[in-house]
């Protein structure tokens, strides 16, 4: 019963460590801790009612404390201040648009359509008909976000990609955001030369990042909607996919394996790094999958597991399918020959 009303009570904790972390309120709080009404004024927060219960929630949640009329950083908060703040900030805005979206879970749940999740358009290329003409305004969080995180997963992932030193070859990412993984892959592998297919609000920016290394003979740009069949480049060694299958259903997963076949030579490959469960996952043992799982699931996408990966890429015909874990979560790559 005390499980039950705790999960049920959860919505609120959640909610309000969303808003002090997403408003910077523990790193106002500092070291040193902060007058009380010191710290209001910096946030703009009223005084009153209101403020002291959220502030004697942080409390109770054991993620504040107070003494002499000042707040301090708790054990909890002074370990998440040390460690990566920026990267949980950002997660922690990207899971706001979601915490809204569950606000409206029974219209959602009743006509299983993902559209009818209020999702603010922070992924407005999915719900968008027009995708290349959207504003550089309604990309630009989302694409900053990802590429922010690109830092960490992309080291795991080039450490066991298939491509060599000393050899020439010619890549094709479908979806590549700011670039984060064509300079990394580009930094590591000096033969590569890299197409990059996205929208043109998104590569704008990508343009300027690669210039700003150096790199722009090296990576090409090819502004358009990645689902059209006429692919700009041909003949490539290598299509890769980084945590772009899985925002789309099967229907539009398939089209975008059919493009990658069509771009690739006979013999090439592609490559896919997603959040994937193996052959021997147990979902229901792992709240925090199914938890990305939802999250993927009120936005059209879908988490897949290794079979699922297989029968897509048999159905677009690729062959030769492996899969390899990068020990990153629960990151995997499978690759797939034409
Ligand atoms: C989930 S993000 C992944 C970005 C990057 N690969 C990464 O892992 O950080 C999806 C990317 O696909 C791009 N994208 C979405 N729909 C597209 C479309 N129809 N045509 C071209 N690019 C698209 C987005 O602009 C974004 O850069």
């Amino acid at each position: 019963m005390n499980r039950i009303i705790d999960i049920v009570k959860g919505f609120s904790a959640a909610r309000v460590c969303m808003h002090a972390i997403a408003n910077d309120f523990f790193k106002i709080v500092g070291p040193e801790g902060i007058a009380l009404d010191e710290l209001f004024a910096k946030l703009h927060i009223k005084e009153g009612e209101i403020s002291r219960l959220y502030v004697n929630y942080l409390i109770s949640l054991q993620l504040l404390s107070l003494r002499d009329g000042k707040v301090f950083l708790t054990p909890t908060t002074s370990e998440l201040m040390d460690h990566n703040y920026e990267g949980v900030k950002s997660w922690v805005i990207e899971m706001l648009p979601y915490y809204d979206c569950l606000g409206n879970l029974d219209e959602v749940l009743k006509t299983g359509d993902f559209k009818k999740s209020k999702f603010n358009g922070v992924w407005n290329y999915i719900t968008e008909d027009d995708v290349e003409n959207i504003s550089p305004n309604n990309t630009e969080n989302y694409s900053t976000q990802m590429d922010g995180s690109m830092d960490v997963l992309g080291d795991k992932f080039i450490v066991n990609l298939p491509f060599e030193e000393t050899k020439k070859a010619e890549v094709l990412e479908f979806g590549g955001g700011y670039g984060g993984l064509a300079k990394k892959i580009c930094g590591k592998f000096s033969k590569i030369l890299y197409h990059i297919v996205d929208l043109p609000s998104v590569l704008n920016k990508t343009e300027e990042e690669i210039e700003k290394q150096g790199l722009s003979h090296r990576i090409k740009l090819h502004r358009r909607d990645f689902f059209k069949e006429d692919i700009p480049v041909s003949e490539v060694d290598y299509v890769v996919f980084c945590r772009i299958i899985n925002d789309w259903d099967d229907h539009r997963s398939l089209r975008l394996l059919e493009n990658a076949k069509r771009a690739l030579m006979d013999g090439g490959e592609v490559i896919i790094l997603e959040t994937m469960n193996d052959d021997h996952y147990d979902e229901f043992a792992d709240p925090g999958a199914l938890f990305s799982a939802f999250c993927l699931a009120l936005l059209g996408g879908k988490r897949r597991s290794y079979e699922d990966f297989r029968k897509l890429l048999r159905r677009a015909g690729f062959g030769n399918i492996k899969f390899q874990k990068i020990g990153y979560s629960n990151y995997n790559v499978c690759y797939a020959m034409k």
